[in-house]
């Protein structure tokens, strides 16, 4: 394993240009990988003709700060490279997708909130245009969490997101679900509506035992409410090459988990805070680091991994 890792820098909080010079080789990348096994030959995504109708996959872990959200917009961006149109929702009211693509989130009028709540008011009257071309947002701010309490009381309250979402399934070839760090309504709604489940998993022993309980869930919600909901996999996060902990975590998840874990592997490195100080994804921020090259691989598992689900 290579002991050459970028150095953590202090974070300041001015946007600062990025850098590809203090990006080292990581060589973790070469060979068999963290994952040490033999590395899979994921092929160049076809070109697409014509766009939609869009695979959904919610990006849920109910642990909080495990990369959901950096992974969310990294991974939206890294697709928009290959030429796939998305939709990124922000489904967590604390709002930080919304804020990590430089959105004032308290001051937006119409939010996912609104789309759900208000039966007037529809999911094209709320989503924006992001800084990057081809990846859309659909905004949330806190508002959102007075939604789990009045959705309660309502019929067919697990299918409010997915009804939602409905009008716009043709024009996007993907819809990323931010989920928040919790089992509850918002987050059943969005495996009600989603054809996979992408779990980011934080390179820590106690991330590992929480995954039990996050699959219990996933396979009530397909047994009760959405028959066509499967893993789409789990991605490695805050990797650190340098920690025998973190080899061993790894060497743990790829020996319960297997082929569902991904090969794209996310390192630990300062510059995720930094791109959501940017309020830009790291592929259009450091485009050569190794972190966007990660989210790039992991775009390219996602579209190889994909079962177009019969609608
Ligand atoms: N690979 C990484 N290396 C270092 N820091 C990271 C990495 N990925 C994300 N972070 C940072 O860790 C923090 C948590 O990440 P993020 O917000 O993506 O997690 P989350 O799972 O969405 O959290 P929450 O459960 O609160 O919604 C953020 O400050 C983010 O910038
Ligand atoms: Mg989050």
């Amino acid at each position: 394993m290579s002991t050459m890792h970028p150095s953590d820098k202090e974070l300041s909080l001015a946007p600062r240009a990025a850098s590809d010079e203090e990006e080292v080789l990581d060589e973790s990348t070469n060979g068999t990988g963290p994952l040490n096994r033999v590395k899979r030959n994921i092929p160049e995504p076809p070109l697409l003709s014509s766009h939609g109708p869009a695979k959904v996959i919610a990006l849920c872990n109910q642990k909080g700060g495990v990369g959901k959200t950096t992974s969310t917009i990294n991974l939206g961006a890294a697709l928009t490279e290959y030429g796939r149109r998305v939709l990124i929702v922000d489904f967590d009211p604390q709002g930080a997708l919304s804020v990590g693509l430089g959105m004032p989130a308290h001051l937006l009028e119409k939010t996912i909130y609104n789309v759900i709540i208000e039966r007037s008011i529809t999911i094209n009257d709320a989503i924006m245009r992001t800084s990057v071309e081809n990846m859309d947002l659909l905004p949330s701010n806190i508002d959102l969490s007075a939604a789990e309490v009045q959705l309660v009381a309502e019929v067919g309250r697990e299918h409010t997101l997915v009804r939602a979402l409905r009008p716009v399934i043709d024009v996007y070839d993907y819809i990323l679900i931010d989920c928040q760090p919790s089992l509850g309504l918002l987050t059943v709604n969005a495996l009600a509506a989603a054809d996979g489940v992408l779990i980011p998993l934080e390179c820590e022993y106690f991330s590992m035992r929480g995954v039990a309980l996050l699959t219990d869930t996933i396979e009530k919600v397909r047994e009760r409410l959405n028959p066509k909901l499967e893993i789409t996999g789990i991605v490695p996060t805050m990797y650190d090459p340098r920690t025998v902990h973190s080899r061993e975590v790894m060497a743990r998840v790829v020996e319960r988990f297997g082929d569902v874990v991904f090969d794209a592997v996310i390192n630990r490195t300062v510059r995720f805070p930094e791109t959501t100080v940017a309020g830009a994804p790291i592929t259009v921020w450091a485009p050569r680091s190794a972190g966007a090259k990660a989210y790039r691989l992991l775009a390219r598992e996602v579209i190889a991994r994909e079962v177009v689900a019969a609608r």
